[in-house]
């Protein structure tokens, strides 16, 4: 067909002993949304850093507009007109709205200082073909997500782009951000762009997707329109296995673990109360800047409480840093965890283990190979694709380096465990998988509390929810009692 602008033909690509594409053949057309869908490790990332010229294929063909390309380099896939916006965006906090836009643009025309009355036009120019409105002069630092993701798209689009990939561009966005966000993504589609885009919410996937490739195991499984899928055959593609989500229901107790009263961190939060009994699984929800994060920040230390009390089966605790709350056994998977997670490139081991390392000391010295085998079971227990417990981190998938988060805190044995987003970035498998594995923790007598603005997700796992607005706790429902719908108003009322 005359509008395919890129295809890809069987396209292999290993690392070491890991075939990551086994033989990929793909087709991107003009004016057409295209998801590339595929659990966790699947080789979607792989994939997009071959044709953004950032990894050369050990095998396969490359055509862009019909025509065989030798060898892609990053320039030479910008200059065939193909953008990617990654998740981190790779914009520059201190820099402009405006120098952010631009810089690519000067940087390709050879400009040795910056123009700025070129780069406000260019800056301007951009924003209005997508319909955004930002001050050019303010600094990208101080933007919230969804407006440093503007700026992405704005530098990616100045450039003559074709293709447009988006490596999970809805990961931090609320749902109002995502609907603001598809309606550019069909704008610019309307412009007979071609747009990929990676996403692990099915929802979302069938909401804006025309055309769908599905990955597994670094093979396609299959690749049409998305009308031609089911969300049940999807997600066979998918998984290879018939996926069942079960909702969390708690037997009823009154063994109370874990309880706070009035807690307030001046100028976050303030006069938070709940309690946790035996198998409470509390979710915390509310938009960005509610203070939902700065609660789990409190209650492990991270930026304490000035004031309220915390009590750990009845007794009162003080958590007045990480320290304590470790003391306390209390573990957090936190929101960023590429930064405050995980220690790249140290090996998978090294960071299972990080937080308990005092149970591998024995007679003084630290036993390796009880390290090892545990962390052999944690990524078996929580479906981790890894081949080796002591290669680096950094290798695994987004997602099974998310998983492997959650298995160094689970290798401490928490009394009460906090996860800030637990699946963000997590395929629908690894999400059921946890998802279960958190009900036979909190069936245990662990408390878990979880942070999160995926409504459907606390819905499902949690038993109670309490709703911030403003560094303050508007309402705690009984989940029987709301829907997504429901609770979404609750957030922005
Ligand atoms: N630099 C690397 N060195 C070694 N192995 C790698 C490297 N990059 C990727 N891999 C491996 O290749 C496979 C595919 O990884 P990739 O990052 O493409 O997956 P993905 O589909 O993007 O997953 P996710 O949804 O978790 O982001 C995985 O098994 C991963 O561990
Ligand atoms: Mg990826």
């Amino acid at each position: 067909m005359s509008n395919v602008f890129l295809s890809l033909k069987d396209i292999r690509k290993s690392f070491g002993g890991v075939h990551a594409l086994n033989g990929v053949d793909l087709e991107i057309r003009r004016g057409e949304i295209h998801c590339l869908a595929g659990e966790n490790g699947s080789g979607k990332s792989t994939l997009i850093k071959i044709i953004s010229g950032i990894y050369k294929p050990d095998k396969g063909q490359i055509l862009i507009e019909g025509d065989p390309v030798q060898s892609l380099t990053p320039k030479s896939s910008i200059d065939a007109g193909i953008q990617v916006i990654y998740q981190d965006f790779a914009i520059f906090p201190n820099l402009s709205v405006a120098e952010n836009i631009s810089i690519n643009h000067s940087v390709l025309t050879g400009a040795k200082r910056m123009n700025w009355t070129e780069a406000r036009s260019l800056a301007a120019e951009a924003m209005s073909r997508i319909g955004a409105d930002l001050d050019p002069e303010v600094l990208v630092e101080n933007l919230s997500v969804a407006n440093k993701q503007m700026v992405a798209i704005c530098r990616a689009i100045i450039n003559d782009a074709k293709l447009l990939i988006l490596d999970e561009p809805t990961a931090s966005l609320t749902a109002k951000e995502v609907d603001a966000l598809n309606e550019i993504i069909k704008n610019l589609r309307n412009k007979n762009m071609a747009i990929m885009i990676v996403n692990h919410k099915i929802d979302e996937i069938f909401n804006i997707a025309e055309q769908i490739t599905v990955l597994r195991n670094g093979e396609k499984i299959s690749s049409g329109p998305a009308s031609g899928y089911t969300r049940r055959s999807f997600i066979r593609d998918l998984t290879g296995r018939e996926i069942t989500e079960t909702t969390y229901e708690p037997e009823k107790s009154d063994e109370e673990i874990f309880r706070v009263e009035k807690l307030t961190r001046h100028g976050e939060f303030s006069d938070i109360s709940f309690e946790i009994r035996k198998g409470d699984v509390l979710g915390i929800t509310g938009l960005l800047g509610s203070g939902r994060g700065a609660v789990g920040d409190a209650l492990f230390g991270v930026a304490p409480a000035t004031e309220g009390k915390i009590f750990l089966n009845g007794e009162e605790i003080e958590i007045r840093s990480i320290d304590d709350a470790i003391k306390y056994k209390i573990g957090y998977v936190p929101e960023d965890r590429l930064t405050q997670g995980l220690f790249l490139n140290r090996s998978i081991q090294e960071n299972t283990t990080a937080a308990s390392l005092k149970k591998y000391f024995i007679r003084g010295k630290v036993d390796e190979k009880i390290m090892l085998n545990d962390t052999i079971e944690w990524i078996r227990t929580i479906g981790c694709n890894a081949k080796d417990a002591e290669a680096p981190i950094r290798t695994l998938s987004g997602g099974n380096a998310q998983k492997m988060v959650i298995a160094k805190w689970l290798n401490t044995s928490p009394r009460i465990l906090i996860l800030n987003g637990p699946t963000v970035g997590v395929d629908i498998g690894a999400k059921a998988d946890i998802h279960r594995f958190l009900h036979g923790l909190a069936k245990d007598g662990v408390g878990i509390i979880i942070i999160s603005d995926d409504l459907a997700e606390l819905i499902q796992n949690c038993n109670r929810i309490i709703v911030m607005h403003d560094g303050k706790a508007v309402r705690t429902v009984d989940t029987k009692d709301v829907d997504e719908t429901s609770l979404s108003k609750m957030l922005s009322d």
